[in-house]
């Protein structure tokens, strides 16, 4: 399957990709985690997002689109790959649908998690990651098992530069601004799907792939 995870910050793009990506079998391709990883490797690219990233603005469409569109042809992608923090403007939507299309390919589904942004400033606030894995914790809600120390590679836990609180609400107000047109780009489509990103964490998994699974025998 092709799916698209879309929410705000914070809203668990990245903790349900891990669940989906492992229970479907297909690549976690989070264009955050890609950036973030130029950074740390100080490439061309890192040193250019990176200042786009820490005033919580989005980096600029050139730069974001090429590394999608390559990576989705890649071999792993024959399955289907689940895209997380991908598209966030309407050109990224667009640029995206016209390399399906030349792929003889399409989205599935978009699946779009719903969470307020009190609890947002909340869950970011705690929010701990592996520098190797990228896979989310929160020191009150979801500890790892040592403190520290991420349970599914044993590498260090980092709190994200962009974590801080006053580049957390600049975040949000690029959400707002740029990335919540797409809700109605993709409902247009007939492509829209709206979870409660607020229950627990498995519980939400089950729901998605409940429904992508429902939506899979339809197609
Ligand atoms: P990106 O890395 O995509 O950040 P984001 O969209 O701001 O989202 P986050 O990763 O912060 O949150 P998430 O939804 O993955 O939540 P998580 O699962 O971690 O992008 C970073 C930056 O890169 C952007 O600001 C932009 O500058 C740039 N960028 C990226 N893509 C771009 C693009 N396409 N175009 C242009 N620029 C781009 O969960 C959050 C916390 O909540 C964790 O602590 C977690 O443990 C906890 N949590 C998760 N689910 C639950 C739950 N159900 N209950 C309780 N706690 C939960
Ligand atoms: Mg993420």
């Amino acid at each position: 399957m092709k799916l698209i995870l879309l929410g705000p910050p914070g809203a668990g793009k990245g903790t349900q990709a891990v669940n989906l990506s492992r229970e479907l079998q297909i690549p976690h391709i989070s264009t955050g985690d890609i950036f973030r990883a130029n950074i740390r490797e100080g490439t061309a690219l890192g040193l250019r997002a990176k200042s786009y990233i820490d005033a919580g603005s989005l980096v600029p469409d050139e730069l974001t689109v090429t590394i999608v569109t390559d990576r989705i042809q890649r071999d792993d992608c024959k399955n289907g790959f689940l895209l997380d923090g991908f598209p966030r403007t309407i050109p990224q939507a667009e640029s995206l649908a016209a390399a399906l299309k030349s792929m003889n390919a399409r989205i599935d589904a978009v699946i779009n998690l719903e969470v307020p942004d009190d609890v947002i400033v909340r869950r970011m606030a705690g929010r701990r990651v592996c520098k190797n894995c990228n896979r989310s914790y929160h020191v009150k809600t979801i500890p790892p098992k040592q403190e520290g120390i991420c349970d599914s590679c044993g590498a260090e836990l980092i709190i994200r530069d962009d974590d801080r609180a006053e580049t957390v609400l600049e975040r949000l107000k690029t959400y707002n601004e740029k990335t919540a047109h797409l809700i109605g780009f993709y409902v247009k489509r007939g492509l829209l799907l709206n979870f409660d990103g607020t229950k627990e964490i498995p519980e939400t998994t089950r729901e998605i792939l409940e429904t992508i699974g429902k939506q899979d025998n339809n197609l």
